[in-house]
């Protein structure tokens, strides 16, 4: 059980961080909509205003693109707390304005979870059946454009869009991409110290990335010839080949068939592909360079969602967890305790996240690992009792570092505490 003053202090950060229909991750470090928050933060909502739930999904949609695309960040009102806004991305003349490339497709897992847990099963339904077109183009968009090849494996342009932005999965192919000349102004680094933030070199890097892909004009079959990123990310495609199940399930419930055999074929061959990301040696499944063909084998606790994309080696995969866990006061780090990159404090190099401990402790349950995932919610309920709704934890201490009144922390207290 989660304590009730918690459970009304998420709701509370909820409800505060609420712009009228979207909620911000935290209030001036990101006052936006983010993608893969606003998917986690709706199954929040569903603990306790159902409406408001199915509307978070609503406004991230509306900034979705013709070819499919959900677009990382959604700028629905202007603020002037954040780098890069609306125009660096070139995308400011959209209604409402995005940026221009995307983030981890969790969000027909979600949907598919708000429906499970629906006590107003009628309204699931009538904005189930809205929602679908939407999420569908999404995948078609992730299989068409981000697997032009048909390998099984979508890929990435940019750190970002694996949503662990400075992993120490991403230094290698990271070091082939110039660091931008220009000048431009952090506004991270005013809200959060800098050291539990990416470095200067990698954000030189982010911003010559985003111009390069605002130069092409976002234009698919150059993307994938022209960005100097691109890299298989076993995370991204772990989440995603979940989510196509998940979607084909909600296609089922519709009657569309058709649309849910297509899913099933995509999720089938991105599992075979990620089958290939095993790496015997390290006992974990790993990342890939497309653009070099080299494997990315940094320890980092995306391997971890293997159980959430019901992918095979999980009884390998069983002791490199309880290692990993047994290094550190607190689990899972995102960096392995013993690796050289591990910075407890550097956002994705070593802290604790919630929602991928409950991605992973979800995934464990399912496979009938109760005792596993229990040790996942303790340690991850343990931390935000002790340091409150941060962003990212110390796996050591337990101190809290980055954003405060963080909304998918708080959307995981209650997700787990529900
Ligand atoms: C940031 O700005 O730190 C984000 O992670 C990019 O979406």
């Amino acid at each position: 059980m989660v304590p009730p003053e918690l459970a009304e202090r998420a709701r509370a950060t909820l409800r505060r961080n609420d712009r009228g229909g979207y909620t911000v991750p935290s209030a001036r470090l990101y006052p936006f909509q983010w993608n893969w928050d606003s998917a986690v933060v709706a199954l929040g909502w569903m603990t306790f205003d159902e409406e408001r739930a199915w509307r978070e999904i609503d406004s991230l949609l509306r900034g979705q693109w013709e070819n499919g695309m959900v677009p990382h960040i959604i700028f629905h009102q202007p603020a002037d707390t954040y780098f890069p806004g609306p125009e660096e991305w070139g995308r400011s003349h959209r209604s409402p304005p995005t940026s221009g490339i995307t983030q981890p497709p969790l969000l027909a897992t979600m949907v598919r979870a708000m429906v499970e847990q629906a006590r107003e099963p009628q309204l699931a339904r009538e904005r189930c059946v809205k929602l679908l077109p939407g999420l569908v183009a999404s995948h078609r968009w992730w299989y068409r454009e981000r697997d032009p090849e048909g390998t099984g494996l979508a890929v990435i342009y940019h750190p970002w869009e694996s949503g662990m932005d400075n992993s120490p999965s991403w230094d290698q192919p990271l070091a082939a991409v110039p660091g931008t000349s220009r000048p431009y102004a952090r506004r991270d680094t005013s809200h959060i110290d800098a050291s539990q933030r990416p470095d200067p070199a990698d954000y030189d890097r982010f911003v010559h990335l985003l111009d390069r892909f605002r130069e092409l004009n976002y234009d698919a079959a150059e993307l994938y010839r022209q960005s100097p990123f691109r890299v298989a990310d076993f995370g991204l495609n772990a989440i995603l080949v979940r989510a196509s199940d998940d979607l084909a399930i909600l296609c089922d419930g519709q009657g569309d068939r058709a649309t849910a055999v297509e899913l099933r074929a995509a999720a089938a061959r991105g599992r075979r592909a990620l089958e290939d990301l095993w790496a015997p040696r390290l006992g974990q499944y790993v990342s890939f360079d497309t653009r070099t063909g080299e494997r990315l084998t940094e320890r980092t606790h995306s391997t971890f969602l293997a159980w959430h994309a019901r992918l095979p080696h999980l009884s390998d995969l069983a002791g490199h967890f309880d290692a990993w866990m047994g290094a550190a006061q607190y689990g899972v780090a995102s960096a392995h305790p013993r690796s050289t990159a591990y910075n407890p404090k550097k956002y994705w190099r070593g802290p604790i996240w919630p929602h991928i401990n409950w991605l992973i402790g979800r995934g464990l349950a399912e496979h009938g690992e109760a005792e596993r995932a229990d040790r996942l919610r303790a340690d991850t309920l343990a931390l935000i009792e002790r340091s409150g709704l941060r962003e990212y934890f110390h796996p050591g201490t337990g101190e809290g570092f980055g954003g405060d009144e963080f909304a998918w922390t708080a959307a995981v207290v209650l997700i787990w505490g529900s």
